[in-house]
Formats: C-alpha cells, structure tokens, sequence
C-alpha cells in the first residue's frame, strides 16, 4: 500500500463531464432482460443510465470532457504535459487510449499512458498525476476517466447488465502556491481479489477464441455480494485514511463524493463514517455505475450546481475491481 501526502500545491484548475445523450430507464431495462424497475431501485437506487451508441469508444467519450476541461483551465491542447487515463473499457488492448485521446484532441507536445483501477481510476489518477506536478516535472497534466463500460457487459445477465452506465469526466491538475489543493491522497489494492469482478477473456491470460466467445467470456463478470461487503469496508478505510492524512476529522469534510455504484453502498459507507446524507453526492439514480469516470462526472456536477465552492472541504472516495480503492482530500 502507498501513501503519499502534499503540501496542497497541485490543483485542479480545469473540470468537465460528458454523457451520452442515449438515456435508458429502468423500464425500458424490462424489455431487455428479466428485470424490473422495483427491483433494480431498491437494491441499487439506479433509475436510468447512458449509452454510448455502438460506434462510440471511450476515447470518444473522453475527448468531449477533455476539451470542456481544457477550456475550463483556459489552455490550449499543446500546453498539456502529460495524459492519463483511467480506463477498464480501452478502445482496444493495446496502443492505450491516452494515445488515441491524445491525437483526438490534438496535446502533440504530451506524453501519455493509461491506468487501469478500475473504479478506482480517478483517485488513483489524481494521485499519479499530483506526483507529476508537485515535483515540478510538467506543468499541466489532463486526467481522464472515461468508460464505454455496458459495451461490455452482458446484456444477456441481468445481474450486472442493470448496473452500468457510459460517460466520461476530465481534470486538469496543476502545481498551485496559494495553499488549496490536494492535501491527501491514499490509494490501496488486494490482488486477492481478482477473480470477483473481471473480463477473464481477451487479453494474454486467456485469449480470444470461438470456444471464449460462445462462453461470453469477454464480458464483465461479477460476484455482487462479496463486492458489496468488500466495497463498503475499503471506502471507509480509504476516505479515514485521507482525511487522517490531512490533519482533519471526518466533520470536517463538507462534501463526501463517493463512487456511484450503489446507492445502498453510498448508506452504508456513510452510515459508518458518520456523514449525514446531506453532505454527500449523489448521481448514480441518474447514470448507474460508470467505473473510473463515476468519481470524477459527480465531482464536476457538484461544482456545477454550487455543491462544491470555494474553501468547501472535499473528500473524493471509490473502490473497484482489482480490488483497488483510493481517496483524495482536496480544499476547494
Ligand atoms: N432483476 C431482478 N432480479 C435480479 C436481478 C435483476 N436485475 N439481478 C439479480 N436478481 C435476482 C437474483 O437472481 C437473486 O434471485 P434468487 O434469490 O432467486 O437467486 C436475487 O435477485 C438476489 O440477488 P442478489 O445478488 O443476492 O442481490 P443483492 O441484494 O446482493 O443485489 C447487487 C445485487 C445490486 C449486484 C449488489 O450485490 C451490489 O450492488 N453489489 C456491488 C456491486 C458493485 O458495486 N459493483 C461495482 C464494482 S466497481 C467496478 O470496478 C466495476
């Protein structure tokens, strides 16, 4: 396990989100696979999600919320240093989609890789990319998460299929001196954990064949209940361990933005923390789970309606498939 503390000097200065414009409710979830909508909103509290029609990868996702970010930051492009994105649905397995996003959006003078934490990506990203900046090794780095995840799942299994959503988010992080910023970054993993919630077919382990296709390998499989329970642990864990890092305590934050993966998840780690419902973000009745871009799409709608504002106190937590998990402490 890593831990990294800062002096508040990386900063994020540019935000924006995109969604698919294609909105599927639970109703229409009805039509698709032996579901309804009661159940699906009291086990997840999800109503309706996006999807990003077929020919729509995440690096076109990505692009959308990467150029509002860069305008949001009042740069150009050609002024970002680095890419990193926070992917577990890449246009393809290799080149990484940093690459493919970075000649989308036309950042000729950055490096770019990927990173794989699932729903964990934009903690673990935000806390990558601090390291970048702080140091003073590049200027402007762009993170973006970004998932075209129910290109994914099985739409034949309604036990996952109903969960997922499309969309993407994008920071720009930047090395600020006026004190507000990240103050803590924890990020953790139990490769222990793999065989809960994975892909198993498509990349070197088990590779793409007739008999992997007919046994739908190559998509998204996932033990629910054990995730849950492991889900709700590992936020409380990582949103402590931040806060703790920071000098503060749990009253203190004035605004949880948790991962959006289930809202009886979301409860249950506030429940625990101690933090009233009310100081906690909430998107996913209207997106489901989006993986690494949940985090990041509910931080840039928190500021957007003025949740999030100036001196408000933030705590960024998630956990994901690996198992991976992770949290940021930023002052606004
Ligand atoms: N509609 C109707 N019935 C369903 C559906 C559905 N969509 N899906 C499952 N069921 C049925 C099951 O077949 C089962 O029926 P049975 O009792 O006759 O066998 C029953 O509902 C209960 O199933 P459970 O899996 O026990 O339901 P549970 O209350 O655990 O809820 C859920 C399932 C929502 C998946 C829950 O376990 C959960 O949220 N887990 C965490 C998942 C999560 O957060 N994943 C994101 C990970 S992040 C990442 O990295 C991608």
């Amino acid at each position: 396990m890593k831990k990294h503390t800062f002096t508040g000097k990386a900063s994020i200065v540019g935000l924006g989100y995109y969604v698919p414009p294609k909105v599927v409710t639970n109703h229409d979830m009805e039509k698709i696979v032996d579901t309804t909508d009661e159940w699906i909103t009291t086990r997840t509290g999800i109503k309706e999600r996006r999807i990003a029609e077929a020919d729509i990868a995440s690096s076109d996702l990505g692009k959308e919320a990467a150029m509002r970010a860069i305008k949001d930051a009042g740069i150009t492009p050609e002024d970002i240093d680095l890419i990193i994105v926070a992917t577990i649905s890449p246009d393809m397995v290799f080149p990484s989609t940093a690459c493919v996003l970075q000649e989308k959006i036309g950042a000729k003078n950055a490096s770019a890789f990927d990173i794989n934490a699932a729903c964990s990506g934009f903690p673990y990203a935000l806390t990558v990319a601090s390291q970048f900046v702080v140091t003073g090794f590049y200027k402007y780095v762009l993170i973006v998460a970004a998932e075209a995840l129910t290109h994914l799942v099985d739409w034949q299994d309604r036990s996952t299929c109903v969960l997922f959503g499309d969309g993407a988010g994008a920071a720009v992080v930047t090395n600020c001196n006026d004190g507000d910023g990240l103050y803590a970054s924890y990020i953790g993993s139990d490769g222990g954990c793999v065989d809960l919630l994975k892909m198993p077919a498509g990349g070197s382990a088990l590779p793409a064949t007739h008999q992997t296709v007919d046994e739908r390998l190559h998509y998204l499989k996932m033990a629910g209940n054990e995730v849950f329970k492991i889900a709700v642990r590992t936020m409380e864990k990582a949103a402590r361990e931040a806060i703790a890092m920071a000098g503060l305590k749990v009253s203190d934050v004035d605004c949880l933005v948790p991962h959006q993966a289930n809202m009886r998840i979301i409860k249950a780690v506030c429940d625990r923390l101690e933090i009233p419902m009310e100081k906690v973000f909430v998107n996913v009745n209207r997106y489901g789970n989006m993986s690494g871009a949940s985090t990041i799409v509910a931080l840039c709608e928190a500021v957007e309606q003025g949740v999030i504002k100036k001196g408000s106190v933030v705590v960024i937590a998630a956990f994901g498939a690996g198992f991976t998990w992770g949290a940021n402490l930023i002052k606004w």
